[in-house]
């Protein structure tokens, strides 16, 4: 955010900044979405709704999640909220209680920590960072849980890395976990942007011992283009549903009228530029990695799945860049910014020191431009 922040100021002063922090769709939200949101207000649907969500959205949600994703939840047991990020809080204080623990596997999306800590938990780190694709294996998982782990949280397509892990994979992990009676939170936002030959695989579709201890979480804005209407949803057993939306009555009395209606038609109405987008962005994956991995000192995995790439880039640390001296990922960020007019996000701040996030979300002009300064940036580097 701080990144975010300079890069803006810098643009405000007129420096042309390639930035790359936040991770959202450069494409807008489809037209059909749109109208539907103008209906909605012109028709005066501008009212309380109940704080759960609309009951033509929790259907919508309900038959999605049965169509796409294999899983047999009823409305009531799906929670509309101001975007995936409400509904993962409402779900961790839901399950959480002070001194409990969540496990997460590193790197993770930066959130998951903090909103743990909300909740008065600790967090145990699933250390994936070692691993040669950075994915959690059992193994580190059966390491990291304690008697005080409670619930772990994955996230596939994961936000930074881009690994999508495989049904097999998924299940080996589900397993360790149930085997300590641990719930799953699965994140699934980034579940439409999977490339090659990736597949999204649903945790709670992985059978009905696994679906009554996982909460499903999602939401439109990365599907959709729709980071700005703030609709995501939790689908899970209906004890934890319920008590989610009892706390959202409390908290936001629920999400906003006009984009819950622009969200069903998302998820019933044409669902073609979902493709094209997830299109668009795998050539730019393309573009953006293959770039990332001529560049000296840089190693980056071809990412399966979300928008992101994550090289390694311990290659360019402790060296110096201009008048500038680099050790760790916060500030090569820095000398990128102001030597590079390219902002990123280091690898600290999802829990990989070294590595350094970017996204593909950003149309192909930028990416070339940002690869021709990271270029010009990596030569200029001295011992
Ligand atoms: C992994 C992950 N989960 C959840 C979210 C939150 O999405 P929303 O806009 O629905 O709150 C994000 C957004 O960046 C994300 O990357």
């Amino acid at each position: 955010m701080a990144l975010n922040a300079r890069a803006k100021a810098l643009v405000a002063e007129g420096v042309d900044v390639v930035n790359f922090t936040i991770g959202e769709p450069d494409f807008d939200t489809p037209d059909n979405i749109k109208q539907a949101a103008h209906l909605a207000i012109q028709s005066g649907f501008t009212k309380y709704q109940p704080a759960a969500g609309l009951p033509e959205l929790r259907r919508a949600v309900a038959r999605k999640l049965a169509a796409d994703n294999g899983l047999d939840y009823s409305p009531d047991e799906v929670l509309i909220s101001n975007g995936a990020k409400q509904a993962l809080y409402m779900t961790m204080l839901v399950l959480l209680q002070q001194g409990d623990e969540v496990v997460v596997p590193a790197p993770y999306w930066v959130s998951y920590i903090h909103q743990a800590r909300f909740c008065g938990a600790r967090v145990a780190l699933v250390d994936a960072t070692g691993t040669l694709d950075l994915k959690p294996t059992p193994e580190l998982l059966k390491a990291a849980i304690t008697e005080r782990s409670r619930a772990l949280v994955l996230n596939s397509p994961c936000n930074p890395t881009g690994v999508v892990l495989s049904r097999d994979e998924l299940r080996a992990l589900l397993e360790a976990a149930l085997e300590k009676d641990l719930w799953i939170i699965s994140d699934e936002i980034y579940e439409k942007l999977v490339y090659d030959e990736a597949e999204h695989v649903s945790s709670a579709s992985l059978g009905p011992q696994v679906r009554e201890r996982v909460v499903t979480i999602n939401g439109l804005s990365k599907t959709y283009a729709m980071t700005g209407w703030r609709i995501g949803y939790a689908a899970g057993p209906p004890e934890v549903i319920q008590a989610a939306g009892r706390l959202q009555s409390h908290m936001t009395s629920g999400a906003d009228s006009i984009a819950q209606r622009a969200a069903v038609e998302a998820l019933e109405g044409p669902q073609e530029s979902v493709e094209e987008m997830r299109e668009a962005f795998d050539e730019r994956r393309h573009l953006l990695v293959e770039g990332l991995n001529e560049l000296p000192g840089v190693s980056c995995l071809m990412p399966r799945g979300a928008f992101y790439a994550f090289p390694d880039c311990r290659g360019l640390l402790g060296r110096s860049y201009g008048s500038r001296r680099v050790e760790n990922s916060l500030e090569l960020c820095e000398a990128l910014l102001d030597q590079a007019q390219v902002a990123a996000v280091p690898g600290s701040a999802f829990g990989a020191e070294g590595f350094v996030r970017f996204h593909y979300a950003k149309s192909d002009a930028d990416i070339k431009k940002a690869l021709e300064r990271l270029g010009n940036f990596a030569a200029a580097g001295q011992d």
